[in-house]
């Protein structure tokens, strides 16, 4: 079998640790794996199929030859400098950061969607944000039975989304509050406010219309993904003190009548997806239940009351794996099994 040299760029975050692991879990043809990180972790050791790999220090001269594949996970502004200066050695980026995915040329990839626009001479491949991915999986099955109109979303987003430090902040918050302490403004901190037995409807910067970033995000990286530049979608993100997964609230309108009955036919034979919907039972998706798990949850599969032709959906799914890094490298995997590296 042929195997590949593969590098983890941040492969000290939250998102680059499950890249790591994920990569080890799913017997990806790893020859050589180099691992990558700012100059505060040089040195670090990560283990890797029970060997220690070390890792290093960021640089343009630290790049190794004969790279085949590289994985992103360092941020937008590592992105826009280092992904350029892999690709010109010849290797395919998979970017999880933001740099690059509304760029017409770039491939945004979830497999189960749109692999096929993956290609050979398309080396800079962008990762899209964690809550979108987790909703094409599911709204994509139902778009080709009965064309979706419109989408609006509402998410409860876990704090492991804005990296491992915010994981740290919730629980060290927490932790203070439940000991009668003051919890002050941490300098630099993740958050606007504080998190802990909180939520704030507030995930990256304001824009100009009202929304934030985070929203738009999975608003245009859905019409991109999905090829439906038509969709209309509208979507509030929140942040919740939820470790690790994250969920939503999706109300689909579709052109023609669909039953709750047959989305939950549709969803059960779609790939990535597990449905989970017996609410006599006090069966639906969970945070607990969906981390460190592949699949993505789908329950209260009902009928939208307030319209015609809408349903409504539950959606559940680990942010940092198919959120992130098990949909990174998904898109190594189709670009192994695609003979396109
Ligand atoms: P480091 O641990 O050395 O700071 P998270 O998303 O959990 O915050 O993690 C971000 C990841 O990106 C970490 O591995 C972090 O490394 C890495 N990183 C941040 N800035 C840089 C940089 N300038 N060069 C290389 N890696 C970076």
């Amino acid at each position: 079998m042929k195997v590949y040299n593969v590098a983890v760029v941040g492969a000290t975050g939250a998102v680059g640790l499950e890249m790591v692991s994920l990569l080890e879990r799913r017997n990806f043809p790893v020859n050589k794996l180099y691992l990558f990180a700012s100059e505060r972790s040089e040195g670090k050791i990560i283990k890797f199929r029970g060997e220690e790999c070390k890792v290093v220090r960021l640089s343009p001269e630290n790049i190794p030859g004969g790279l085949d594949i590289a994985l992103f996970s360092a941020g937008a502004a590592v992105s826009r400098e280092y992904a350029p200066l892999f690709v010109n050695k010849g290797v395919f980026v998979i970017d999880n950061s933001s740099a690059w995915r509304m760029e017409p040329e770039i491939p945004l990839v979830v497999p189960e969607v749109n692999v096929h626009v993956l290609s050979k001479d398309k080396k800079l491949i962008s990762n899209p944000n964690c809550s979108t991915i987790q909703m094409v999986v599911v709204l994509h099955p139902i778009d080709k039975y009965a064309k979706i109109t419109r989408v609006v979303v509402s998410t409860y987003q876990s704090v492991s989304g804005a990296g491992g430090r915010a994981i740290n902040e919730l629980l060290e918050q927490s932790r203070k509050f439940l000991a009668g302490e003051e919890i002050p403004r941490v300098p630099g901190g993740k958050f606007p406010y504080r998190i802990a037995f909180n939520l704030f409807p507030h995930i990256d910067v304001f824009l100009e219309n009202g929304y934030t970033k985070e929203e738009m995000k999975m608003v245009n990286e859905t019409k991109k993904i999905m090829s439906r530049q038509d969709l209309k979608i509208s979507a509030t993100c929140v942040r919740v003190p939820v470790i690790r997964a994250h969920s939503e609230s999706v109300w689909i309108e579709t052109e023609r009548k669909v039953t709750p009955g047959e989305v939950r036919e549709i969803l059960s034979g779609a790939p990535g997806v597990k449905v989970v919907d017996d609410v006599e039972r006090l069966e639906y998706p969970m945070p607990i239940d969906a981390e460190y798990n592949e699949y993505t949850f789908v329950g209260r599969i009902r009928e939208d009351i307030s319209t015609e032709r809408g349903v409504v959906l539950w959606i559940v799914s680990d942010n940092l794996w198919k959120g992130a890094a098990l949909n990174a490298v998904q898109i190594a995997e189709a670009l192994v099994e695609r003979g396109i590296v």
